[in-house]
């Protein structure tokens, strides 16, 4: 039997990422809240309630189990709504409490990668029309520099938007998140308005911390021409990826905006990426057709054959994480893959998900491209928005009755991969030996 050890290269970064929304509890103060009230918005009327409890301390023993892992770093986010419960109040509790979890990551041995928006908003801010409000990069410069000024002493790693291109396709266009609009010519304003807030935050944080490092994570979803032979397959899976994929990064690498049909300047926008963050998932196969005119004529389905999660959510392409990595060279930027994982509450599946995702992010350093770093989606099973409870993503299981968390294998596994900085094949046939000859060929 053919046996190999990838290694990465010391100092990677191995973590996971997390998003205040989805495990601090009782945020009553964002417009999710508001969101999750209404019948109907989340799938079964699932709350998001306590989530995972951190808000009254409970990161403490996550970011034990974490650093019990070997994790050495990790992605968290700050509930705006939580600084700010009201345009002309600060509160200064909450900054202290973020303070301490900041410190308590460092003080574990966790370089902390802090995300400013992570989907949720005061509610003030969505009565004033949230990212469709012109004046919001002011509102975002402000509370940025609030957060950086109070977090600058233990973080330098700034993620300032968490997936714009999810948020606005799913807010704005498919009306699946707060504030539920499906407005196509609306999306432009959102889009520039984006675009703008994460330009002011990026000078802002550099004006504050020269070092720092600030990006976006952008999703990467793959789009694969379901014929690669015909022509109008290959031309509708190119389009679909320079809407999802490419809009935010080469707006803020060129400070243009290019929608189909319109181009915007923004000059304050160029250049102002730190680094590529990138969330990977899934790849979609893509068909031609004109009647979905909605969907920019393709038509998106994972190939009968996919190897599914528990839901159908994802489909397991690891491959589609390398053509990610390709895809990113071209902004010339370190790149760190800020989430990456699968729904599967069982753990039969994320073994060698994770397995395949972390050899093919070593094909991409064997090749000297400067991959920094890997978050894991995610710790804990979190609140996943419209889909509530339905999917667990968490290396621990969640109780949501009685918080009390259960390892999954997996968690055993990747606490191998970040103790040994690599991947091996006693690790594949340890935890995934259904993979091993696809892996290590004969
Ligand atoms: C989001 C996370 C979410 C994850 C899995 C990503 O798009 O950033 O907040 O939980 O997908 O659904």
């Amino acid at each position: 039997m053919v046996s190999a050890t990838f290694y990465f290269p010391k100092g990677f970064l191995w973590g996971t990422a997390t998003a205040a929304y989805q495990v601090e509890g009782n945020n009553t103060n964002s417009q999710w809240w508001e969101w999750e009230q209404q019948p109907g918005n989340i799938l079964h009327d699932h709350k998001s309630g306590l989530a995972c409890d951190w808000w009254s301390g409970r990161w403490r023993e996550d970011l034990d189990r974490a650093v019990e892992s070997h994790q050495n770093a990790h992605r968290i986010s700050i509930e705006w709504s939580r600084i700010q419960p009201a345009p002309n109040r600060w509160d200064e509790s909450a900054i202290d409490h973020y303070r301490e979890i900041m410190r308590g990551m460092v003080e574990r041995g966790l370089t902390p990668m802090v995300t400013l928006h992570h989907f949720s908003d005061p509610i003030w801010l969505s009565e004033s029309g949230s990212w469709e409000n012109d004046l919001i990069p002011n509102y975002f410069e402000k509370f940025v520099g609030k957060v950086v000024d109070a977090l600058k002493e233990y973080v330098s790693s700034w993620v300032t938007i968490n997936e714009p291109n999810v948020l606005l396709t799913f807010a704005y266009v498919l009306g699946q998140f707060p504030p539920g609009k499906k407005d196509l010519r609306n999306a432009i304003r959102v889009a520039t308005n984006m675009i703008n807030s994460h330009a002011a935050a990026y000078h802002l944080i550099h004006k504050i911390q020269p070092q720092a490092q600030v990006g976006i994570a952008t999703n990467y979803r793959g789009f694969v021409p379901a014929k690669p032979w015909f022509p109008p397959d290959v031309w509708v899976a190119r389009l679909q990826s320079r809407l999802f994929n490419d809009l935010f990064p080469v707006a803020l690498r060129d400070g243009v905006l290019r929608f189909p049909v319109t181009v915007k300047r923004i000059p304050q926008a160029k250049n102002t990426q730190d680094f590529l963050g990138i969330d990977y998932y899934t790849c979609d196969r893509v068909s031609f057709n004109l009647f979905k005119v909605g969907e920019m004529f393709g038509r998106r389905f994972y190939p009968p054959d996919a190897d599914l999660s528990d839901n159908g959510f994802i489909a397991n392409e690891p491959e589609g994480l390398f053509t990610a990595l390709k895809w990113a060279l071209q902004f010339k930027k370190p790149i760190i893959i800020t989430e990456n994982g699968v729904e599967d509450s069982d753990d039969h599946l994320r073994p060698r998900y994770l397995l395949q995702h972390i050899h093919q992010l070593w094909r991409g350093v064997n090749f000297t491209w400067p991959v920094k770093g890997y978050f894991h989606w995610t710790l804990v099973d979190n609140f996943e928005w419209e889909r509530g409870w339905t999917q667990r993503f968490g290396l621990w299981e969640l109780d949501t009755e009685t918080q009390a968390r259960r390892k999954r294998p997996s968690a055993d596994l990747y606490a191998q991969i970040c103790r040994e900085n690599c991947i091996s094949s006693d690790m594949v046939s340890q935890y995934a030996p259904e993979i091993y000859a696809q892996m290590f060929p004969e």
